[in-house]
């Protein structure tokens, strides 16, 4: 006897149709499972079948094979439980429900629960480009999936539930999209740039770096408020458009870092790893590579606190990904690409006191020791910053002042209008904001008059700039003047953007 029931596969961000078949043969009892399964996928067999006897069905007493199909991709997870359960009792002759054109994911416990799995989103999203016309997901799986329409979603809590389903007697409710609330990845603590006394200039700065997707450097002495301003940069983020809201629900999917009760990440990522977090947990890493901090920050803020502090090599890990907005890791099984479009955001001391260069505090360090500390963050990272802008501490009368500071809102009505200017400027290159823009879109869109070439001349004879930091300065200037809602980049924008690249030569002389 025979059945075959239909399921998918995950690797990296790549989804494909698997098919479980089950064969059913007389001869001593036994299972096996056969198609490149992992542990978690040969153990299958002892849930499966624990779970078919406590939920009321005759596990088949003959030898059982279960193949699953294409045999030469390598399969690994817990979600092809469901498929196995139900083609087991198709092959046994339990359930005469017609399947073909569905499918199932889902781990099971020993009990017949269905278990949430991670990456269902890509899996409905590939049964329904496949023309499927139901899929059968675990219940707490059914919040990220419910954003897909055009295939009919069906929430499993129970292996029972599902028979009972199939067989036409008692019927799953679809999943709605109207349950549940869309994920908000931030701590709901309420922050707001209003709290920042004085930091004007540093303000301005974030809002550019905001509204053009921008990599920024903040560098000041301790408590200058370099960590405070940081926290509040997802409160002026630009609004995500539907698909980069869908590209972020998919990996935070396959992270499986979604909650059981929200759907779609509708606001941008901000992640702030600590400084001891290895390579492969900022990349992403394990024996099948989950993606790690960078691409969890995808389409968001990846912000690096205490830069100097991060080892090398783990700092240098970002400099190939930063530039392609997507990291590639290899492994034995096969390459995996996730994507990790991210505005990195660092904060640092100049020194180990943090009075380096203080206009009235002494620096306190040995004489090498600034310099040491300095070059701890390498040269081609620090080309890759956009905007470097210095914190100072903040004066007492500044401090003590009560006027509230101009609130987030406010600031964020700028940069989301900054942001759809560069949306149509770019739409239909693939990319949103021009910090992300090709050499050549550079060259097209940030045309600068004669008077604008000559500050720039004069710049970088003074500043010994890099031929990157000459597109990033133009492409800052660009942001600066689409702020301004302004067509051309005028020779104020070009001195603005110049002003942010002039610190590294403070500091890093
Ligand atoms: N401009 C400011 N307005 C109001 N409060 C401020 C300001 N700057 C600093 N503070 C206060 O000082 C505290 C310390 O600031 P923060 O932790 O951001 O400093 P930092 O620059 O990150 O210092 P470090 O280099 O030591 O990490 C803040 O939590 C806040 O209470
Ligand atoms: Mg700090
Ligand atoms: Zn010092």
């Amino acid at each position: 006897m025979f059945s075959c029931v239909q399921s998918i596969g995950l690797f990296g961000m790549q989804t494909y149709p698997v098919a479980v078949e089950t064969a059913l043969e007389n001869g001593l009892p036994r299972i096996d499972i056969v198609g490149l399964p992992d542990a978690a996928v040969s153990e299958s067999r002892d849930r499966v079948r624990a779970a078919m006897k406590n939920s009321g069905f005759l596990f088949p007493n003959a030898r059982v094979t279960i193949n699953l199909s294409p045999a030469d991709k390598r399969k690994e997870g817990p979600m092809y439980d469901l498929p196995i359960f139900i083609s087991v009792l198709k092959a046994s002759g339990q359930l005469s429900a017609e399947t073909k054109d569905c499918a199932f994911v889902g781990e099971l416990s020993l009990s017949g629960k269905v278990r949430k799995v991670n990456g269902i989103l890509p899996m409905v999203i590939d049964a329904k480009e496949r023309g499927l016309k139901a899929i059968y997901i675990p219940f707490d799986n059914a919040a990220e999936s419910c954003i897909i329409t055009g295939i009919d979603i069906y929430p499993v809590l129970t292996c029972k539930d599902l028979v009972r389903h199939l067989k036409g007697e008692k019927l799953i409710r679809k999943a709605d999209r109207k349950q549940f609330p869309a994920f908000e990845p931030q701590n709901p603590e309420v922050l707001d740039f209003a709290d920042v006394k004085g930091q004007f200039q540093v303000k301005r700065a974030l809002e550019i770096a905001a509204a053009g997707g921008h990599n920024t450097l903040m560098i000041g002495p301790p408590g200058s408020g370099k960590s405070m301003l940081a926290k509040r940069i997802p409160t002026i983020l630009p609004d995500m458009t539907p698909q980069e809201s869908l590209d972020t629900t998919k990996i935070y999917s396959i992270a499986g870092v979604l909650s059981n009760h929200h759907s779609l990440v509708l606001s941008r990522p901000f992640r702030a790893p600590h400084h001891s977090i290895s390579p492969a947990g900022l990349s992403g890493g394990g024996q099948i590579p989950k993606p790690g901090e960078l691409s969890l920050a995808h389409h968001g803020v990846l912000f690096l606190d205490e830069l100097p502090e991060f080892p090398r090599q783990t700092m240098e890990t970002l400099r190939q990904p930063m530039e392609d907005g997507c990291i590639t890791i290899a492994r034995v099984s096969g390459s995996i690409t996730y994507p990790c479009d991210v505005m990195l955001v660092c904060a640092m001391n100049p020194c180990p006191c943090g009075f380096y260069g203080h206009p009235t505090k002494k620096c306190t360090c040995p004489p090498h020791a600034p310099a040491k500390y300095l070059a701890k963050v390498s040269g081609p990272l620090l080309d890759r910053l956009d905007i470097h802008i210095e914190v100072p501490q903040v004066e007492f009368d500044k401090l003590s002042d009560d006027q509230p500071g101009e609130s987030s809102a406010k600031i964020k009505a700028r940069v989301n209008a900054a942001r759809k200017i560069q949306q149509q400027r770019l739409a239909g290159s693939g990319i949103s904001c021009n910090a992300k823009m090709t050499a050549s879109q550079t060259r097209t869109f940030c045309r600068i008059d004669e008077s604008g070439k000559k500050l720039l001349e004069r710049s970088f004879d003074q500043l010994g700039l890099s031929a990157r930091a000459y597109d990033k300065i133009l492409r800052v200037a660009r942001t600066i003047a689409d702020l301004e809602g302004s067509e051309n980049i005028a020779t104020c924008h070009l001195a603005e953007a110049v002003q942010y690249r002039a610190l590294d030569r403070k500091f890093w002389k």
